[in-house]
């Protein structure tokens, strides 16, 4: 045996291997510290630098919550310049190649990488890493409901300095003037997903920013993460999901033969709450303030269906508690605040932007790159000859 094939054999020593090994999915394990917030999933409770963000969402403007996720005062008149600042020939320019994609996020990356500070983390001050930082949270959403648009053969909608982020976003998306309830259903939505500590987009930005990498690098990696099913591309498929069994009294066959089939129930399920998930619960409310009768009977229903698919998946998995996550009302909000299927993830990106920026700027300031190991499983060294 060669030396190589040896040391191979032998593995790493017992101690190491036992005392370093990582949790599968690495679940529970603390990587870093924080001052940004904290999920305490036992107590289905989540918070913004000691604020409670479920109580915070439904009263705050999303200024606010940026100001309190940056820790930096008034940032408002900033995102609005830098909202104006994103004219229809460059929305157009970097949506080009992105042909039918229906979810613009591929745009997303390249337009904040043409357009916000590509300068390394490592070379920025403080106040460089801000400003990159909110300008990424600022042109966002102009940016994906422009490349929208512009896949659904219409103009993009330059953004208005003169309303607030979530009011200019609601209506560069829906072409429309949106209502004061929407607004604040989208407002109350983006509230609450601003920021949900280590989760796989926001470890996914922290490594990044590890390397010294740039913001928009970064950002990119996050999109990249949230973008699976998994983790930001479910409201969409709530919404399939919901639509697809119809009268809630065929829940309980269509979940079990989803589930019998290798399938999912969307918007159910969480990796740290286990009793609750109290964005889901204001979630519900905000969806239950819509007045409209075509509005109450879609929440309805939603309600129902809900109750059945929880008692399919207690059925299925006895012993397990299984939480409505936000995206099962995430769903049902953005539904009926005007804004298409299309763009649900996006709006995730356009609230999460702000926590991952928080992430970076925390990272930048204290940074020590991100190198874990993996335990080898496979064959022996093969020798080259
Ligand atoms: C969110 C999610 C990825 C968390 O996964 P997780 O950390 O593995 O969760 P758990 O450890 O509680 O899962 C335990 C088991 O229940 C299964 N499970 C979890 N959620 C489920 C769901 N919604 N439908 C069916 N089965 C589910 C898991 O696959 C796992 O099965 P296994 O033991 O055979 O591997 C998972 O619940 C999920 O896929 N949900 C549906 C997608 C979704 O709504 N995503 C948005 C998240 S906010």
């Amino acid at each position: 045996m060669s030396p190589t094939n040896a040391m191979l054999a032998a593995g790493p020593t017992p101690t190491a291997a036992s005392r370093r090994r990582a949790p599968e999915g690495l679940k529970g394990l603390i990587v870093a510290d924080t001052a940004i917030g904290s999920v305490q999933g036992d107590e289905g409770f989540y918070h913004y630098r000691g604020h409670n963000a479920a109580e915070l969402a439904p009263l705050s403007p999303f200024e606010r919550i940026v100001e309190l996720l940056l820790d930096i005062d008034d940032p408002g008149p900033f995102l609005a310049r830098q909202r104006a600042t994103v004219e229809a020939p460059f929305v157009r320019a970097v949506a080009d190649g992105f042909g039918n994609d229906p979810m613009p996020l591929g745009p997303l990356v390249a337009g904040l990488w043409a357009a916000v500070d590509t300068t390394p983390t490592v070379d920025l001050d403080p106040q460089g890493r801000r400003n990159a930082a909110l300008t990424a949270i600022a042109i966002s959403p102009v940016l994906l409901a422009g490349t929208a648009r512009l896949l659904n053969g219409l103009d993009p909608i330059v953004g208005d300095p003169g309303r607030g982020h979530a009011a200019d976003y609601l209506r560069v998306a829906t072409g429309v003037e949106p209502t004061t309830e929407a607004v604040r259903a989208v407002e109350t939505y983006l509230n609450l997903t601003a920021e949900h500590g280590f989760n796989a987009s926001t470890f996914t930005a922290r490594v990044i920013t590890s390397t010294g990498a740039s913001v928009p690098a970064a950002l990119g990696g996050a999109i990249g993460a949230l973008s699976g099913p998994l983790h930001g591309g479910a409201p969409s498929r709530v919404l399939d999901m919901i639509n697809a069994i119809g009268d809630p009294e065929r829940a309980g066959d269509w979940a079990r033969r989803h589930l019998d089939a290798g399938g999912k129930l969307m918007g159910f399920g969480h990796a740290v709450y286990r009793h609750h998930d109290p964005r889901s619960e204001t979630l519900r409310r905000t969806a239950e303030s819509f007045t409209d009768p075509g509005a109450r009977d879609l929440v309805e229903r939603a309600v129902d269906i809900e109750q059945r698919l929880l008692s399919v998946l207690a059925e299925r998995r006895s012993g397990r508690r299984f939480v409505t996550n936000v995206e099962y009302y995430a769903a049902i909000v953005l539904h009926l605040a005007g804004l298409p299927q299309d763009l649900f993830t996006a709006t995730f990106v356009v609230s999460r932007v702000v926590g991952w920026a928080a992430h970076i700027l925390e990272q930048a300031s204290d940074n020590k790159i991100m190198r874990p190991s993996a335990h080898y499983v496979g064959q022996g060294a093969q020798s080259a000859g």
